[in-house]
């Protein structure tokens, strides 16, 4: 199954959730890869890759195959990403069917993983394209504030619109509530007007805020590694088996 973590909005964790639900799925014996489409190379980063030689760039280009640029972190492989990712975007756009190039890729490699994870970047670029043609699944970070819901609202019309023109089959796994502050009123509030104005399934384990996850990035560790017992490594590991079980 190809599950792309998604929203266009900045700092909705996607990287975050992207690398804690991959390495999770890995922890409960399932085969992942984790497949980085941004170019700010924050997952590179954040599982400490440094001085790759080849990235996804250059399979989009054709100039390498999936299996040169494949590296293992904690349990699970992937592909990173860098900077020149947007250079490839720019090239991309005169390739015919260029919004299929990410699924044309893929297709030789999907049947050795049980999940192929994909970090998408926060804009609804030719990448994001990329990543929503090659996925049959989506799941979306969302922070619970009123800007929040604008741009979830937004997220959820460009899904709808990919589904009528590009990816029929492309579902919607589920909203994922992220750096969640329960003592926050509002929050609650957000969560209690989602549930009644959107019929999405928002996950029942979301994903509380916790200095852990930041720091975690920073000495180039998921959470479940650095900080297995912190409340955010708890709900990645709850949220993995309600993903599983869908
Ligand atoms: N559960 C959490 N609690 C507190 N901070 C968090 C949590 N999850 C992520 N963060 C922090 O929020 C910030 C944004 O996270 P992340 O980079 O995963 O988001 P993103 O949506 O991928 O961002 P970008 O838009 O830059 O791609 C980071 O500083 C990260 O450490
Ligand atoms: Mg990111």
């Amino acid at each position: 199954m190809i599950i792309s973590i998604v929203n266009h909005k900045e700092g909705t964790a996607t990287t975050t959730s992207a690398i804690n639900i991959s390495i999770g799925l890995a922890r409960q014996y399932r085969k992942v890869l984790l497949l980085e489409m941004d170019l700010q190379g924050d997952i590179s980063s954040a599982l400490n890759i440094t001085n790759q030689q080849k990235s996804i760039n250059e399979v989009l280009m054709g100039e390498a195959l999936f299996q040169d640029v494949i590296l293992q972190r904690e349990g699970i492989d992937v592909v990173p990403a860098n900077i020149s990712l947007v250079d490839v975007e720019l090239s991309m756009w005169e390739l015919e069917n260029n919004f299929y190039l990410l699924k044309k890729h893929l297709s030789v490699l999907s049947k050795n993983y049980d999940y192929i994870i994909i970090d998408c970047p926060p804009s609804l670029s030719l990448l994001t394209l990329n990543a929503l043609c090659a996925s049959d699944q989506i799941i979306i970070p969302f922070k619970l504030t009123v800007l929040g819901v604008n741009s979830l609202e937004l997220m959820l019309s460009t899904v709808e619109k990919v589904q009528k023109k590009l990816n029929p089959s492309l579902k919607i796994m589920g909203v994922l509530p992220v750096i969640v502050n329960k003592r926050k009123n509002i929050s609650k509030e957000i969560m209690d007007y989602l549930t009644k104005m959107i019929n999405i399934r928002i996950f029942k384990n979301y994903i509380r805020a916790n200095v852990k996850a930041s720091e975690a990035a920073l000495f180039g560790m998921s959470i479940l590694e650095y900080a297995p017992n912190s409340s955010s490594a708890i709900d990645y590991k709850n949220l993995v088996k309600e993903i599983i079980n869908s």
